[in-house]
């Protein structure tokens, strides 16, 4: 498939129970939803659709860096805050140290930015370019301790191919 052009990939993997195996066939499917499209608020977006219809996510978004702030990108959830400065915050420290950020419980994360009272843990992956960050991926859960190791693994992977094919 050259990209998506109206088709209907389904992302929902219902008989599959493994996160893991969630990520591979998630993987297998991405590329060929981000191929073809160059315009990152759209690609962005169905990303963000992708990762939700496929794990169910509480919240998915992107934060870009614009002017010297990240400011809110495309998502899938409830409303959230518009701006976070360099090194505050979850997003805002992932920037900082161009690393990702696991948060098994946002209460005990100092400096964390509440956008819902309902998430309890987040994981947050810079997407970096030639050694810049340029935005961030942001998933929160509802519930404690929802992100581990493959977590990190496969989206810093899913993060590493919009940095390659959007920015690059
Ligand atoms: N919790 C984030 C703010 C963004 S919302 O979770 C959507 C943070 O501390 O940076």
């Amino acid at each position: 498939m050259k990209g998506f052009n109206g088709m209907e990939p389904s992302f929902k993997q219902e008989n599959v129970i493994d996160k893991e195996e969630r990520y591979k066939a998630f993987l297998r499917q991405f590329a060929s939803l981000i191929e073809g499209e160059t315009y990152k608020i759209s690609v962005l977006a169905n990303t963000c659709a992708a990762l939700k219809e496929a794990f169910g996510f509480f919240w998915v978004g992107f934060y870009l860096v614009e002017d010297g702030t990240l400011v809110l990108g495309p998502f899938q959830g409830s409303v959230a805050c518009y701006r976070i400065r360099k090194g505050k915050g979850v997003c805002g420290t992932a920037w900082a140290e161009k690393q990702t950020i696991v948060v098994p419980d946002v209460e005990l994360f100092p400096g964390h930015i509440a956008c819902s009272s309902l998430s309890r843990s987040e994981i947050v992956v810079p997407l970096v370019v030639n050694g810049e960050v340029r935005g961030v991926l942001d998933i929160d859960s509802d519930q404690l301790n929802a992100f581990e190791g493959n977590d990190q693994k496969y989206l810093e992977e899913i993060v590493r191919l919009l940095a390659e094919t959007l920015y690059e």
